[in-house]
């Protein structure tokens, strides 16, 4: 039976109710899943359209559209969804699919993974398929997922002029203590009690990992790493220690936090930056990024940090980790802090562009830009 993942249970209930209500009451519904990378989109989204595979009124596809933008293609994956034998040709898709989703007597539910892939200049084929809902008279309800905010708003703004605008649903980051029970149950699996020196290594990864976007992807990796003795000695294999690792568990806190520093060492994740660095830095930016001496008080800035914080959804970090997610930024030499009381400047010492793109996350950088601080 497909059930809520840890931490994202009103994720879960949300989508699930929301479709069964589209289902019951017989209206269109179209949805934009968004969250930054490892919130459990595609993990609840492929759960809850498993809760349905029991329902005799409901077909499920899931479509990953990464490296197709071709709508042929798109069509392809839906049709062999559908019928036994695809058309003989493509330019026959159009039709069978009007066909298909005309003729049904179930509710057809289309996920589009990873949906921005299917962008293009005049982003017909994401038009067309958040149109389906109304056209074919409710029998098809299209969810998209996404990193991005605001994709529908921002890239398919006629969506709202048609009134085939979807709803959105917002994947928040997973916070430490979400990612803490996440772990702890995945450090479950592994059998064996858990020690009081492992649970502190959990509870530190889980800091880390919160983080650096509340990605649980990352998280369950540098576990399964740092705990690879615990899972093999459970599974009465010889303990094979891993790669230089010290035994896990008498120091799988060090061992977390020595691989947490692998990954970050690595050129691909060094050019970002930790969440609560973007969100200063994207602040400071909106702050004095086109004035003469980039300058604002460390105390302008926590405030303008709160109220950005507050805006976006996310919980404001204080004290030492407030402290940390300055330092990482004078570290990378993009800002320079004149001392340490509240009133000393900041100084923004980066090119604009160069420190947009540490913050990498265009939709926060906009989304910050706009704001009204
Ligand atoms: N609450 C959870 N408990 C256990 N595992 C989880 C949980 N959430 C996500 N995962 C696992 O973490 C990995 C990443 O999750 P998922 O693919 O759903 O993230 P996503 O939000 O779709 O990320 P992306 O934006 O990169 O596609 C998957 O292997 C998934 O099974
Ligand atoms: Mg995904």
């Amino acid at each position: 039976m497909s059930k809520a993942l840890i931490g994202r249970e009103n994720e879960y209930s949300m989508l699930k109710t929301k479709i069964e209500n589209a289902i019951k009451c017989n209206t269109p519904l179209s949805l934009y899943i968004s969250g930054t990378p490892g919130t459990g989109k595609t993990a609840t989204t492929k759960s809850v359209l498993k809760s349905f595979n029991e329902s005799k009124k409901v077909k499920s596809v899931y479509i990953n559209c990464v490296g197709t933008n071709k709508k042929a293609d798109i069509q392809r994956a839906i049709l062999t969804e559908l019928v036994a034998t695809l058309p003989s040709k493509i330019s026959l898709y159009d039709k069978e699919l009007d066909n298909q989703f005309t003729k049904t007597n179930k509710t057809i539910i289309i996920c589009f993974d990873e949906i921005d892939h299917l962008r293009s200049s005049r982003n017909s084929l994401l038009y067309e398929a958040f149109g389906w809902p109304t056209k074919f008279n409710r029998h098809v309800i299209v969810i998209g997922i996404a990193n991005a905010l605001d994709l529908t708003k921002r890239n398919l703004p006629n969506l709202q002029f048609k009134g085939h605008e979807p709803e959105v649903l917002t994947f928040q980051p997973y916070n430490t203590k979400q990612i803490e029970e996440i772990l702890k149950d995945h450090v479950s699996t592994f059998g064996g009690n858990i020690s009081v020196e492992e649970e502190k290594a959990l509870l530190m990864c889980a800091k880390k990992a919160a983080n650096q976007k509340g990605d649980i992807r990352n998280a369950l990796n540098v576990i399964s790493q740092a705990f690879q003795g615990k899972e093999e000695e459970n599974k009465d294999l010889i303990p094979q220690q891993p790669m230089g690792l010290l035994t896990p568990k008498k120091n799988s806190a060090r061992a977390v936090n020595r691989i947490f520093n692998e990954i970050h060492a690595s050129p691909l994740v060094r050019s970002t930056l930790p969440l609560h660095s973007s969100i200063f830095l994207a602040t400071l930016i909106r702050l004095v990024g086109n004035t003469r001496t980039s300058s604002t008080t460390k105390l302008r800035l926590y405030s303008a940090y709160e109220t950005v914080c507050k805006n976006l959804n996310y919980t404001p970090v204080i004290g030492d980790e407030r402290i940390e997610a300055i330092n990482i930024l004078e570290s990378m030499s993009v800002i320079r802090c004149s001392g340490q009381n509240l009133k000393t400047n900041i100084t923004f010492i980066d090119e604009i562009a160069k420190a947009r793109a540490k913050i990498a996350d265009s939709n926060l950088v906009a989304a910050v830009d706009e704001m009204n601080l």
